[in-house]
């Protein structure tokens, strides 16, 4: 199921707005690189694969803006996207990697005119956008596998189309498994504080008609611990070189449940979720966003405003809880280290 939460028309991109869903449909139209700045900050669309894309978009609408009359202005303004664009969320490294995929296609192109780089670099957003869909369909592939008639599966957070470019990670392994005609249980952890599970998840499971039950993010060990839930596939927003990752807040405690359960743990993510500089996941920056999430819900406050809180976007699960990573490159097994090395050709 390819969903369609975002639309080019060469000069505005009308993105889908992830804060109003399920309940809204209502499309943001971005003109500027501000405008793209401010809907990745403040959440109105998220997940790792989708916010790379988006702002290698931010990137084109910058550089399309105005009249630029020469390579130096061409230059700094793609400086300036870079810049601000690297600001708005730190833990998803998919962000940093189109950017600076963005800036390279930049460099190797000085010598063409202004015009013919413009064009190139509005291709280079779109191929950024449906690779992304072909390398979801490539995990999707080896993922379904893993999965058997009878299963109880649990995910956290939202890995769907609405995180990528259309298609989805963990999601993407559930949407194959589908059509493989295998029979299966899915359990979506709602995902405080925000709700990507009980909004966006069960939104799109439903839609591709798979099975699920919503439950709050509480109950997946007395589940694991009647035998219900089998098995989790969570998303990744940062893998670094020796397996360990960042999601969304929450995830460590599932991974952790699973291993205390003997229940196989599987990381579904894209080569572009990879940070190969970072030797462990404890270096992995963790965003820490507004206490306004924990405190309000739908504008009303649940807790005393002035309750003093923690809200880190994000935690880190460390190799030792991971059953497999499943990449477009293949399946990864432990230990990691050798093998992400092995499959990214790492000296
Ligand atoms: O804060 P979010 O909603 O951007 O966090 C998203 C996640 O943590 C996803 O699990 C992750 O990006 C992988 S999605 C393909």
């Amino acid at each position: 199921m390819i969903i369609k939460h975002i639309k080019w028309n060469g000069c505005v991109l009308s993105v889908l707005d992830q804060k109003m869903l399920p309940l809204e449909m209502r499309w943001i139209k971005c003109r500027d690189l501000n405008k793209i700045f401010l809907i990745i900050r403040d959440m109105n669309i998220r997940g790792a694969p989708l916010i790379g894309i988006v702002a290698a978009f931010g990137v084109v609408l910058h550089i399309k803006k105005g009249r630029i009359k020469d390579i130096f202005t061409f230059d700094k303004r793609i400086n300036e996207a870079v810049e601000v664009l690297s600001k708005s969320r730190p833990t998803a490294i998919n962000l940093y990697w189109a950017l600076d995929r963005m800036k390279k296609v930049f460099d190797n192109n000085r010598d063409k005119t202004l015009n013919e780089i413009v064009c190139i670099l509005e291709e280079e957003a779109l191929s950024i956008w449906q690779e992304d869909i072909d390398m979801s369909h490539k995990m999707a592939g080896f993922g379904a596998d893993f999965i058997n008639d009878g299963d109880g599966v649990l995910t956290h957070c939202n890995a769907g189309g609405l995180a990528t470019g259309g298609y989805g990670t963990a999601l993407g392994v559930f949407f194959k498994a589908k059509e493989n005609g295998v029979n299966f249980l899915v359990y979506v952890d709602e995902t405080r504080p925000v709700l990507q599970g009980a909004r966006l998840t069960a939104w799109e499971l439903k839609q591709a008609g798979i099975k699920y039950r919503l439950i709050t993010d509480n109950m997946s060990g007395f589940l694991m611990k009647q035998g219900r839930i089998n098995k989790v596939f969570v998303g990744a927003d940062r893998i670094v070189k020796n397996g360990g990752f960042a999601n969304k807040i929450g995830t460590y405690s599932v991974a952790q449940l699973a291993k205390i359960h003997n229940i196989p743990f599987y990381v579904v993510a894209p080569s572009t979720s990879f940070d190969l500089t970072l030797s462990s996941e404890g270096e992995i920056p963790i965003e820490e966003r507004d206490s306004k999430e924990i405190i309000f819900f739908n504008n009303i406050s649940i807790a005393p405003v002035d309750s003093n809180v923690e809200n880190p976007a994000f935690d880190i699960t460390p190799p030792s809880l991971i059953t497999v990573i499943i990449t477009e490159k293949g399946v990864i097994n432990s230990p990691f280290q050798e093998n992400i090395a092995k499959i990214f050709k790492l000296k």
